[in-house]
C-alpha cells in the first residue's frame, strides 16, 4: 500500500501575503496526520518565498509522523537542514524565477559533490532523495551518490495534453521505477499529482510514497470553506 506526503508549503504561501500567523503551518501540520498522512513535507527554498526557517524547526518539534525536506543541495540551506535533523531530506534544483521545482535534479552531472552532501546527511543519520526525472542515467547516478531514494518528477507526466503523451511518460516513468528497484533504491515520486492522474502510478505498486501538496491543498478550500463560511456566520448572526 502506497503512502502519502502531504506538501504544506501553500500554506506558508497563504500566511506570507499577510506575514502575520494565520494560517499556521504547525496546525496545518496537526490536521494532515490527524488524517492519516504518512508524513509531511515542506520546501525550504533559497528565496523564503513560503517555509521559514521557523516553520522548519516548529514542525520538526511537533510531527508525530516523519518530516521530509525538500531543499537545494546549497551551503547555507544544508547547515539549517543538518540543525534541524529531519527524517529525510530531498534534494531539489531550484531557480529563483520559477513558480515550483521545474523538472528534476542533474545528479549525473554533479555525482561527486552529491556524494558528499550524502555523507554530510548520513553521518547524522538523515536519509536523502534524490529528485530526478524519470531517465535511467539520473536513478543509476542517484544510487552512485548513496541515496537512500530518489522521487521520481512526476511533473511532465501530469501536465500532458494527450493520452499518447500521458502513455510515453507513463512509460518512462515505469522503466525508471523498475530500475531503482533493481538497485535497491526506495521510490517516491511526486510533482503535479492529483485526485485522478495518481491512480495509475498508484496502481504500479513499485511506488511506496506520494508527495502531494497543489491538489490536497486546493481540494481543502472545496472540502472546508463551507464549514468556515458557516462558523463566521453563526458569531456574526
Ligand atoms: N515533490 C517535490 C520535489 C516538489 O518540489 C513539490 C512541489 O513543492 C512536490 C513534490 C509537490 O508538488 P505539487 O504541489 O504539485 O503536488
Amino acid at each position: 500500500m502506497a503512502k502519502l506526503n502531504v506538501n504544506i508549503d501553500h500554506v506558508a504561501t497563504l500566511r506570507q501575503q499577510r506575514l502575520g500567523k494565520e494560517p499556521s503551518t504547525v496546525r496545518a501540520a496537526e490536521v494532515v496526520e490527524a488524517a492519516g498522512a504518512d508524513g509531511i513535507t515542506i520546501h525550504l527554498r533559497e528565496d523564503r518565498r513560503h517555509i521559514q526557517d521557523f516553520d522548519v524547526f516548529a514542525i520538526k518539534n511537533i510531527v508525530k509522523t516523519k518530516l521530509n525536506l525538500e531543499m537545494a543541495a546549497s551551503k547555507e540551506i544544508i547547515r539549517v537542514a543538518l540543525k534541524v535533523r529531519p527524517n529525510w531530506v530531498t534534494l531539489v534544483p531550484e531557480k529563483r524565477q520559477e513558480l515550483t521545482t521545474e523538472g528534476g535534479l542533474d545528479v549525473a552531472g554533479q555525482k561527486n559533490r552529491l556524494k558528499k552532501v550524502v555523507k554530510l546527511f548520513h553521518k547524522k543519520n538523515i536519509l536523502v532523495s534524490m529528485f530526478v526525472d524519470p531517465e535511467m542515467k539520473q536513478v543509476k547516478a542517484s544510487k552512485d551518490t548513496g541515496a537512500d531514494f530518489i522521487e521520481i518528477h512526476t511533473g511532465t507526466y501530469a501536465d500532458v495534453k494527450s493520452k499518447k503523451a500521458e502513455d510515453k511518460e507513463f512509460l518512462k516513468i515505469k522503466e525508471a521505477a523498475i530500475l531503482a528497484k533493481l538497485l535497491g533504491l526506495k521510490i517516491n515520486a511526486g510533482h503535479g499529482l492529483n485526485y485522478s492522474n495518481v491512480m495509475r502510478l498508484r496502481k504500479l505498486n513499485l511506488i511506496e510514497e506520494f508527495s502531494i501538496g497543489h491538489s490536497v491543498i486546493a481540494a481543502s478550500i472545496y472540502i472546508g470553506l463551507g464549514k468556515a463560511v458557516k462558523e463566521m456566520i453563526k458569531l456574526i448572526k
